[in-house]
């Protein structure tokens, strides 16, 4: 539909729209649907248990779509590391073009896959680590407000004055993320300066995401005050979708005397949170969303959400534009 910014020309795609990386989601099925109807797919690497499942997932994605698609490389603060470098060296070996990285000490994945030619897309929450990935080379930032699923930092500032400060301060062409599932969103994004959006709970509530429909209804439900924040105790907090399991869990965080994690880790636990999406069980465990639930209200395919993204985004710069007319003209 005639998007020209930064993002779409160096990535060869046709609407400024990034599906971001998304643990036990972000699988072949929506990262090819994403890219065929325009966007950025993007293919979770953690997702796969080992560097070789990885490659076939690749694989996989390319027999689906011909268009380009990326990788998110989540770098987690964990005592037993994946094998990051091995993770990128498939991303080199299979001719990925572009990378979403994210979390802690990203610097030696990146530098690895920067001597490779690859576009990295870092992805953070504070200014004082986008400028630190700055000095590491990345092509673009996605900067990722407090509105986000997920991992939201220990800062909580919003988009409003998150994406301000990166167009103030930056230097470095970047994507807003957090908070966004319409087309009046890209265009106060693309207003604020950036080159695009990462999406990830809109993505989630989509035909093609690979998760029980009934999590789908679920967010489709919600509204914009069923998150609930955990773990800020350990400086690790995350948005996570408001269920039995998350209040719960937060309630044992206020609680604790210890302090000790280990009373709050069978509440968290990952492997419960999967369930959740092949089970359809909202309150099996925990699984994140971010507060742009409130704006969900269906369960379109990509392509038909991407092109009324574009149609909004559109009529929206329209509507804009006849403010800065004159009266008479009206
Ligand atoms: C279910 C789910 C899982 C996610 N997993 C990851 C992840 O593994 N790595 C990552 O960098 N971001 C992850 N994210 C964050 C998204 O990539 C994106 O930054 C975020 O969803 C943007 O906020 P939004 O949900 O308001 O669009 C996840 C988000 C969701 C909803």
């Amino acid at each position: 539909m005639g998007f020209n910014t930064e993002l779409t020309r160096r990535l060869g795609i046709e609407a400024p729209i990034v599906q971001g990386g998304m643990q036990w989601v972000g699988y072949a099925e929506l990262a090819s649907a994403v890219s065929n109807a325009g966007g950025l797919g993007i293919l979770t690497a953690l997702t796969q248990p080992t560097p070789e499942d990885l490659r076939k997932e690749i694989a996989k994605t390319r027999t689906l779509t011909k268009k380009p698609f990326g990788v998110n490389i989540t770098l987690l603060p964990t005592m037993n590391a994946p094998p990051y470098n091995e993770y990128a060296q498939v991303c080199i070996n299979e001719g990925i073009k572009v990378v979403e990285t994210a979390g802690n000490s990203p610097g030696p994945v990146i530098k690895l896959l920067k001597s490779a030619g690859i576009i990295i897309l870092h992805k953070c929450t504070t200014i004082r680590h986008a400028a630190s990935a700055v000095k590491l080379g990345v092509d673009f930032l996605s900067i990722d407000g407090f509105e986000c699923a997920g991992h939201v930092g220990e800062s909580d500032i919003t988009n409003f004055i998150l994406l301000s400060r990166a167009r103030q301060s930056l230097g470095v062409p970047f994507i807003a993320s957090g908070g966004f599932a319409d087309g009046q969103g890209l265009a106060a994004a693309l207003a604020l300066g950036a080159e695009g959006i990462n999406m990830g709970t809109r993505f989630m509530c989509t035909v093609e995401a690979p998760i029980h429909v009934k999590i789908k209804q679920a967010i489709v439900d919600a509204s914009e005050h069923d998150t609930e924040l955990v773990m800020r105790r350990w400086t690790n907090t995350s948005r996570l979708f408001k269920n039995k399991v998350a209040s719960e869990a937060l309630k044992v965080e206020r609680a604790s005397t210890t302090g000790k994690f280990e009373e709050i880790a069978p509440f968290v636990s990952g492997k419960r949170g999967r369930e959740v999406f092949i089970n359809g069980d909202k309150d099996f465990g925990v699984w994140t969303a971010g507060q742009v639930i409130g704006l969900i209200h269906d369960i379109p395919t990509c392509q038909e959400l991407i092109t009324r993204i574009e149609k909004e985004a559109i009529e929206s710069v329209e509507r804009t534009r006849k403010v800065f007319q004159p009266q008479s003209k009206l």
